[in-house]
């Protein structure tokens, strides 16, 4: 890794097409590494995650979401849970799943390759539990990231200015 983290920040786009390249596990496993090195609340490090690089698992999965083209192109996936278990706050827990995909995003824009965070797809979790095998009743579908390598950088984000965040400076 060589980006600094300002520069992964300020860099990271959400990619949504991809080339064929397929994502070496090596890079699945960092990234997931990154993920479980974010902080969480007492250190409960409540998140589980499935990788799913398998054709047909993937064809499955898209059938799921609206940007099933994304799924579709993207050549690897990474199912983001809380495990319910593990879980001492709901607010806490969230947040820490927030902060636990963001750091898979950075790492994976540290590693040359592109991810978007697909949250629409929580709509039919239920399907995605069962085409993953993945008990409802112990895991909570945060988020799926689509993976693969950036079939062009053109992608263009906006921010709104600073000034309309900052309620205060005291
Ligand atoms: C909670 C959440 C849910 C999202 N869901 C989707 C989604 O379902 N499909 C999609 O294409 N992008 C999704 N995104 C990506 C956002 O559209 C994207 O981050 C935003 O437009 C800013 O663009 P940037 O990431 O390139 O800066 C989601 C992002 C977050 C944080």
């Amino acid at each position: 890794m060589s980006l600094s983290v300002l520069d992964a920040i300020y860099q990271r786009r959400s990619i949504r097409e991809f080339t064929e390249e397929e994502v070496a596990m090596k890079d699945l496993t960092e990234i997931i590494k990154a993920g479980i090195w974010a902080p969480s609340g007492l250190n409960n490090q409540p998140w589980r995650f499935v990788i799913i690089v398998d054709e047909t698992k993937r064809k499955e999965i898209s059938t799921t979401t609206h940007y099933s083209h994304i799924v579709l192109g993207a050549r690897a996936l990474i199912a983001v849970y809380l495990d319910k278990d593990a879980m001492y706050d709901d607010v806490k827990d969230h947040q820490a799943a927030g902060a636990c995909l963001e750091n898979m995003l950075l790492a994976t824009e540290a590693l040359g390759l592109g991810a978007v965070w697909l949250g629409q797809i929580l709509k039919k979790k239920e399907q995605v539990n069962a085409i993953l095998d993945i008990d409802a009743a112990g895991y909570d579908l945060m988020a799926v990231l689509a993976i693969g390598h950036p079939a062009h950088h053109n992608q263009q984000s906006t921010r709104k200015d600073l000034d309309e965040f900052v309620l205060k400076t005291l």
